[in-house]
């Protein structure tokens, strides 16, 4: 293992994605953020520099930062946030293995950009020898407001309108917008390009899909080739062939693309779905959204032409939900047998009369510190709970063996929500499939057998999902629906694992520098 450096300046710059010009929020001027990668054991120092103009952080999403909690990049949890100007460096060694990706966990940037890809290899990855090259594939919805001006519009108490439509949707940070519809003084490109992977006869190829979306889900498929899915959200599976891969917020697979059909263009296709309820209120309602976006793969030696090729059918019944948990078989992996802890969640929203709608975990609404995070307060034995919606739990046991939390996510209204956890994969021990109302499930029904293990779960509504995961990685972990509209509304709380153990972690000497207190 090596130590891997990294310098990410953080800057706003214009640039048109999907054609049309915007100041977009990036990482060395680049959107989507530039790959970073790592092997299995490696450290990982990134020195982040904040030329912003507003402050900032990073978040690597899935990454455990066993030990290294405080380099997690939650504001107000796990750090102060960057000023503007000021720096801040990561530094962690990433003991697993898969596809991840990293982003501002500030505000809205997310959306406006600051967001790419994290791979970590392992040459001991069994599926490496089935596969002769690798892509990296990602999706994103679009808007051209600025997040922070959607955000006003949102939370001011007079709309009515839901969750905003995108402008557009994009594969691999390219997408296109219809002109027509830009306003007059903007500068529009009506033939921007789209992404393009170019793939030999007879090779076979890993791509790995990161919906790097802040809010919408995606229907992904590659016309006329199957697909041989190995790995979710970080984690290999038990190999499944399928066609159409549903793939909510924040979530990651691989698959394996065997190039073994005519040389010729084909489409790789990306359904982009708003999966909330929207009425004529709704921000963009009256722009057109294309939701049908497109990449091309192209044979090398294949003419530069508009592919002909044919589309699987789109089930209905795929959008806005997980692909099927029951035929993504952990490789390896199987749940604690039994839970010690339980920790309840019912999720709303609710308008007060003094603000827009907003979001809330059991009847709290969350709201984050950024001059004084959840950890630095657990350090100063600050009595935390008092202060903010926060579950603690720590262990029975002085070795932690065999025990394991179950959170009950219970969702009061129709709609889902990607919800994400920080610190831990989890098992998704029941997914309320079939349910009709949040009481909570009989754990004589949870999957003991071979739930899947991954860190995005959509949970539908009117529903209870029960996610499962053993106490072994003390921390303030942040958690939260992924669609960042929800999240900037507070549905969001954070679970403070093994107090006694935070107390005494050793912390860097400048960790808490960026805070005012
Ligand atoms: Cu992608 Cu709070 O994370
Ligand atoms: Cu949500």
């Amino acid at each position: 293992p090596v130590t891997r450096c990294y310098n990410l300046k953080l800057i706003t710059k214009k640039l048109a994605p999907d054609g049309y010009t915007r100041l977009v929020r990036t990482v060395n001027g680049q959107y989507p953020a530039p790959i970073i990668q790592a092997n299995y054991g490696d450290r990982l120092l990134i020195n982040v520099i904040n030329e912003l103009g507003e402050f900032s952080t990073l978040h690597w999403h899935g990454i455990f930062q066993t030990g290294t909690n405080f380099y997690d990049g939650v504001p107000g949890v796990t750090q102060c946030p960057i000023p503007n100007h000021g720096n801040f460096t990561y530094n962690f060694t990433v003991n697993q293995y898969g596809t991840f990706w990293y982003h501002s966990h500030f505000s809205g940037q997310l959306v406006d950009g600051l967001k790419g890809p994290l791979i970590i290899h392992n040459h001991k990855d069994p599926y490496l020898k089935t596969y002769d090259f690798e892509y990296v594939v990602t999706l994103s919805e679009w808007y051209h407001l600025q997040a922070n001006d959607i955000e006003s519009i949102l939370l001011s108490p007079s709309y009515r309108g839901g969750d905003p439509i995108p402008s557009s949707g994009e594969i691999s940070g390219k997408g296109q917008y219809n002109c027509a519809f830009a306003s007059k003084n903007s500068l529009c490109n009506p033939n921007n390009g789209v992404a393009k992977y170019i793939v030999k006869k007879g090779k076979k190829y890993r791509f790995r899909i990161i919906n790097m979306s802040g809010s919408t889900h995606y229907i992904f498929s590659i016309d006329e080739h199957p697909l041989t899915l190995i790995e979710v959200d970080g984690h290999l599976i038990k190999e499944v062939t399928i066609k159409t891969i549903p793939i909510n917020t924040a979530q990651r697979y691989s698959v394996i693309l065997n190039a073994n059909k005519p040389v010729k263009n084909y489409y790789i296709r990306a359904k982009l779905t708003v999966c909330t309820p929207f009425n004529n209120q709704t921000l963009n309602y009256n722009y057109t959204l294309n939701p049908n976006v497109v990449g091309i793969l192209k044979y090398d030696g294949a003419k530069d032409k508009t592919p002909d090729s044919k589309a699987y059918p789109l089930n209905k019944s795929e959008e806005c939900r997980d692909l099927n948990p029951n035929i993504l078989k952990p490789y390896k992996l199987k749940p604690p047998k039994h839970a010690t802890h339980k920790i309840d969640l019912v999720i709303s929203f609710k308008k007060l009369s003094t603000t827009g709608s907003l979001a809330f975990i059991n009847n709290l609404s969350f709201v984050a510190d950024f001059n004084y995070p959840t950890n630095q307060k657990i350090i100063n034995k600050l009595n935390v709970n008092k202060f903010q919606n926060a579950y603690a739990y720590d262990c029975y046991t002085k070795d932690c063996k065999n025990e394991a939390v179950d959170i009950y996510i219970r969702i009061n209204h129709t709609h889902s929500h990607p919800f994400h956890l920080h610190g831990h994969s989890f098992f998704v021990m029941y997914n309320g499939e079939n349910q009709t109302g949040i009481e909570p499930p009989d754990p004589s029904d949870f999957n003991l057998i071979d739930p899947v293990y991954r860190d995005i779960v959509t949970v539908l509504g009117n529903s209870t999902t029960v996610i499962r995961y053993p106490i072994d990685n003390p921390g303030v972990w942040f958690m939260h629906c992924h669609m960042h509209w929800h999240s900037v509304k507070g549905m969001a709380t954070q679970l403070i694992e093994r107090k006694s153990i935070i107390t005494n972690m050793s912390v860097p000497e400048n960790l808490f520098a960026n805070c005012a207190s």
